[in-house]
């Protein structure tokens, strides 16, 4: 692939999506630079799995422009999608194939010859920890096994633009904190990663940048601290079980949220002295984080 590393990997102007009236990815606009993390958030609905759809030709814009490694998405699919590697969000797997297998019949559908295939698999199986689950049927894996397997198949191709949609969802801790840590190594090699999550622990320990999504649309992005920073109070008091809302100074924002209760300072003193006094056992001050920033724009109401 003759790409310039200079360019943009993916570059996005106007793109849109409608599945009949349904604007599932409307009016988008962004570009991914080279060996960038960018982690899309969004609730569900809004539109994250239709955006890597596109970008990976999975499906065709209906408007708008879309550029990946230079080239046109659907017109170009083979050349483009030779170097990316996608991690689905759902499971596609054949559960009674082994795991050695699996990667095998996808080594074949990349095209990769006999010798490289075996090479990539043994190493990618290792790196995995799954080198001894290789003859065992998909079936037997726990999930955490199959997430790993799943990310080694879209390892097989050497890509250089790694598309990951939900790669954690439903994973335990330590699986969680152990496949971060080869995305951090795949991004340290060079690689170019997009990741789709509910975590923002997540996004926020891998993302450059972070996009949030809403109704299709691209409604904040920027590094996840500078939204910290920028968009909201340095501190956050949450409590639930108030019967009502004790009085408060000019300096503290109060929001209130089903059963919970959030006040909100840039200065810590005020809301412990707030926090000493709340009549209530269920409380917790805290630095405000990305989650605040989260439900600040895309409300705190479900969207379904
Ligand atoms: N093939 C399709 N046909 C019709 N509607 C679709 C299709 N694919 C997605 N949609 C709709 O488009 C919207 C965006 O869906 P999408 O799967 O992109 O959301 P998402 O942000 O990935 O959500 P989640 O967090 O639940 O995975 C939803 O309303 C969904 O129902
Ligand atoms: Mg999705």
């Amino acid at each position: 692939m003759n790409h310039d590393p200079a360019q943009p990997v993916v570059v996005a102007r106007g793109l849109t999506k409608h599945f009949g009236d349904l604007h599932a990815v409307a009016d988008v606009e962004f570009e991914i630079a080279p060996n960038e993390c960018v982690g899309f958030l969004g609730p569900n609905g809004a539109g994250k799995t239709t955006l890597m759809r596109m970008i990976y030709s999975a499906i065709e814009n209906t408007a708008g422009m879309l550029s990946v490694f230079g080239m046109t998405p659907m017109k170009q699919r083979k050349q483009i999608n030779a170097h990316i590697g996608v991690v689905f969000q759902d499971n596609n797997l054949d559960d009674e194939l082994f795991a050695a297998e699996t990667l095998e019949a996808h080594a074949l559908y990349c095209g990769l010859d006999h010798r490289t295939a075996r090479r990539r698999i043994a190493s990618l199986l290792a790196w995995m920890g799954l080198a001894a689950k290789a003859k065992s049927t998909i079936r037997s894996l726990s999930g955490g096994m199959v997430r790993r397997l799943m990310i080694a198949r879209a390892l097989l191709n050497s890509p250089t633009l790694l598309i990951l949609d939900e790669p954690t969802t439903g994973l335990d801790p330590q699986v969680r904190h152990l496949i971060w840590a080869l995305l951090r190594e795949l991004k340290r090699r060079g690689m170019t990663i997009l990741l789709t999550t509910h975590y923002m622990e997540e996004a926020q320990q891998l993302s450059d940048r972070v996009m949030i999504m809403d109704y299709g649309q691209i409604i904040l992005s920027g590094a996840p601290n500078d939204l910290i920073e920028n968009q909201l109070e340095r501190y956050v008091l949450q409590a639930s079980g108030l019967a009502e809302v004790p009085p408060i100074d000019g300096d503290i924002r109060h929001e209130r949220a089903s059963d919970a209760d959030y006040f909100y300072s840039d200065a810590e003193q005020p809301l412990r002295e707030l926090y000493e006094h709340l009549p209530t056992k269920y409380a917790v001050l805290r630095h405000a984080n990305l989650e605040d920033v989260f439900l600040k724009f895309t409300g705190r109401g479900l969207n379904e």
